[in-house]
């Protein structure tokens, strides 16, 4: 069921060091910082030929990154995103194989203005992962 790989996302401290890291050392096009206060980060994107890289930082007070931040004061790899061609059809093939949806089960408007839903990391090896309708 799972598509493309959409981005991998990375949550960082300080996004004007990560984006040096990325354009200066890494020689990537990164996009201009853009505030998401719904989501309690501010991002850059990294477009890359095949993905995209997503770079997070804290935004606001209860920004849903501070802990893991705290956990990973270097920063670290936050989450996958994989493309799906039909986000309720995925959350309802998840949960009836068992796995968690985060929140309250209904999709919400990501970064990229399309319908998004987070998974469990202890139902995906650890891993926060994101499912997107492409
Ligand atoms: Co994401």
């Amino acid at each position: 069921m799972i598509g493309r790989l959409n981005h991998v996302a990375i949550a960082v401290e300080d996004l004007e060091a990560a984006t040096k890291t990325y354009r200066d050392t890494l020689g990537g096009h990164v996009t201009e910082p853009v505030d998401e206060p719904d989501h309690g980060v501010t991002v850059v994107f990294v477009n890359l030929p095949n993905t995209k890289i997503e770079l997070l930082a804290p935004l606001g007070e209860n920004s849903p990154i501070a802990k893991f931040l705290e956990k990973n004061p270097n920063g670290g790899i936050h989450h996958v995103c994989y493309e799906v061609d039909d986000i309720i059809a995925a959350r309802d093939q998840m949960k009836a194989a068992g796995a968690r949806v985060l929140g309250d089960g209904e999709p919400k408007i990501g970064a990229h203005g399309k319908p998004v839903l987070f998974l469990h990391p202890k139902d995906f090896c650890g891993t926060l992962t994101e499912l997107e309708q492409a």
